[in-house]
């Protein structure tokens, strides 16, 4: 199968699998519902689901066991993009192509959405922990590297640099732990855990580890190009937040140019590390490249 048509077909199969498992409801609380679905099931890139279900189909894994651990990321990582956007944060009014949550439902119920995916996610993978013996370890395991990443030593930790280093120049070991925190964290969980649940051998995990590392780098480095360069209309989010708020981000610190080389260098640096997979390591190597010319 080709690149589009492999990563068409793991962006349907996550979109199915979260439009059946955060359903309407008809309750009196029925708009925490409508709320969480409308961030979720806005048509995000999907992008670490799908590298969980690369790594699976690479290491000839099961993908209906991973699925739910690749499910749950995208579930907390929508939460971090309600509360990254709400007026106390980066005060954003588009994502993912419509009104940023808090500018429909309000900023209560935003919070409570994010709460909501947050917790969900849990629930479901607490749920597939329960629900047989089978590689129980492995997926404790895989959970615990999911929680650790999305916390105060992960994707937390990268939100409170990235909002104390508003207004300031920060140094450059400062501003790589803030972008490996902030985005790296919650593309290195997905990708670690999903090669955890496949009972990858240790070697193993630590090259994709080091492999989604840089991954994570560059993707937030072409995210800050894209504040600068990119449209709202491919993007889905409105342009020039960075420097309005007077972010510290890559391009604030190296300059656009200097930017591009060292998204270029990092990816460069990612895809190496994927040649000790062969052959079957081609769509990850693919990806990555898509990732540096991406416009949305
Ligand atoms: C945006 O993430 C926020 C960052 C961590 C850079 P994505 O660019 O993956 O957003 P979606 O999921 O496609 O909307
Ligand atoms: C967001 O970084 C990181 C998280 C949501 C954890 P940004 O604030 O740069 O993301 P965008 O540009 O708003 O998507
Ligand atoms: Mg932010
Ligand atoms: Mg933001
Ligand atoms: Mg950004």
């Amino acid at each position: 199968m080709n690149f589009k048509d492999q990563l068409e077909e793991y962006v349907v199969l996550v979109n199915e699998y979260l439009d059946k498992y955060v359903v309407e409801k008809d309750l009196p609380e029925k708009s925490i519902y409508s709320a969480m679905r409308y961030s979720l099931l806005a048509g995000g890139k999907r992008l670490r689901p799908v590298l969980s279900l690369a790594v699976c189909d690479m290491l000839g894994g099961r993908r209906e066991d991973v699925l739910p651990f690749a499910c749950a990321v995208e579930m907390i990582h929508t939460y971090s993009l309600i509360h990254d956007d709400l007026p106390a944060m980066d005060n954003d009014d588009y994502r993912r192509g419509r009104l940023t949550n808090h500018k429909v439902y309000g900023e209560a119920l935003a919070i409570l959405a994010g709460d909501g995916l947050l917790n969900l996610a849990f629930e479901l993978l607490l749920e597939s922990i329960l629900k047989s013996n089978e590689n129980r370890d492995l997926k404790i395991r895989a959970a615990a590297i999911i929680a650790k990443a999305s916390g105060v030593e992960g994707m937390i930790a990268g939100q409170v640099i990235d909002l104390e280093s508003e207004n300031k120049k920060i140094p450059s070991d400062i501003l790589d732990r803030m972008h490996r925190c902030k985005t790296g964290a919650l593309i290195k969980a997905p990708v670690v855990s999903s090669a955890v649940l496949c009972g990858a051998d240790e070697d193993s995990v630590k090259k994709l580890e080091c492999f989604a590392q840089n991954l994570g780098l560059a993707f937030q480095i072409k995210d800050d190009i894209l504040d600068v360069e990119g449209s709202l209309e491919k993007l889905g989010k409105k342009t020039g937040s960075d420097a309005q708020n007077e972010k510290s981000t890559y391009v604030s610190l190296y300059g656009l140019e200097n930017s591009k080389n060292m998204l270029n260098e990092i990816t460069e640096k990612a895809v190496i590390i994927l040649k000790d997979f062969g052959e079957k390591a081609v769509f990850l190597e693919e990806l990555a490249k898509y990732l540096v010319n991406r416009d949305n």
